[in-house]
């Protein structure tokens, strides 16, 4: 990149108003969608163009850019892979998440799987590890930490830890802050956000953050499924919710079998309600809508 491109790409965005944005051509956006799916497993089929091309204005604009061959150009050259690869992956994912997403999981969690797993454990070792994988901006994993936090208050000797791993940089950032509106609380029931959320002393800005106790027992990483889970261990339990849908049916599938392989014999897979396991050749058994047990 030229020193001159560089100040270009610096200006503020009040200097970039009025830069005229054009469409992105056919064999752009196929460029695109063949390396998102190949890199990221997203699928981005024809009908997503006006979607991603919405999605990149705003990069565009911010790099001072007017064309998408120019964007296309820079990502692709080493140095657009070195630095931009992580801002397009921030443009292409869905983050929509919340605390107790899908919350009959929860119930089950609490009345049948940590049952069964803590039952099996030996007296000396009942630990369980479970894994967020596809975790977006923290919802899930500290709503597994409280959740499992409430179980071991009740159960002596039992202990858990929770690996949290998403692709995507700028929502394991919001993940690591466990900062969160106080709109968003809303399904969290009151006893446990006593227990585990604390308020801004700054009332008024309408914060909560969670508790050192229930992020003490998560831990974030940066992972894309399309590459080696670089992590050591069985799991017990795998949360992949609302993660898939955006995959094709045979990456769908590549997946879990990969999933199934890093699960403990007798553990959990649960995924997301409108996702299903319905063909795909794999060792698991139902144990509710949505919820699997590794045979
Ligand atoms: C819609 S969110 C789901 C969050 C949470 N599991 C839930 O159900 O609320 C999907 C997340 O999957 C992540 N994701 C998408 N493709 C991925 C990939 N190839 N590797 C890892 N994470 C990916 C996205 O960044 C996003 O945060």
């Amino acid at each position: 990149m030229t020193e001159q491109t560089k100040v270009a790409r610096q200006k503020p965005q009040s200097a970039q108003e009025g830069v005229n944005l054009t469409r992105m051509t056919d064999k752009i956006f196929e460029r695109f969608s063949e390396f998102i799916k190949a890199e990221l497993g997203i699928k981005m089929p024809a009908s997503k163009k006006t979607l991603l091309e919405a999605r990149l204005q705003k990069r565009l604009r911010e790099l001072c850019m007017s064309t998408h061959e120019e964007y296309c150009e820079y990502l692709f050259s080493p140095e657009g892979m070195d630095e931009e690869l992580v801002n397009l992956v921030d443009v292409v994912t869905t983050n929509t998440t919340d605390f107790f997403r899908e919350p009959k999981h929860f119930e089950l969690l609490s009345q049948k799987v940590l049952p069964e797993l803590f039952a099996r454990g030996s007296s000396t070792n009942r630990n369980v590890n479970i894994w967020s994988a596809g975790c977006s901006s923290g919802e899930e994993p500290y709503t597994l930490s409280m959740v499992l936090s409430e179980f071991a208050r009740q159960n002596t000797g039992f202990s858990f830890s929770v690996l949290a791993t998403d692709i995507s940089t700028q929502v394991l950032r919001m993940a690591v802050r466990a900062i969160y509106p106080e709109t968003k609380i809303g399904p969290i029931p009151p006893d446990i956000r006593k227990r585990y959320l604390l308020r801004s002393k700054e009332r008024s800005r309408r914060l909560v953050r969670i508790g050192p106790e229930a992020r003490s027992h998560v831990r974030f990483r940066r992972l894309n499924f399309m590459d080696e889970f670089s992590f050591e261990g069985q799991l017990d339990i795998i949360f992949c919710r609302n993660v898939v849908i955006y995959f094709d049916r045979q990456t769908q599938e590549v997946l879990f079998s990969r999933f199934c392989r890093k699960l403990a014999k007798g553990g959990f897979l649960f995924i997301g309600h409108s996702e299903s396991l319905a063909g795909m050749n794999l060792p698991l058994e139902p144990v509710a809508p949505t919820v699997y047990r590794r045979v």
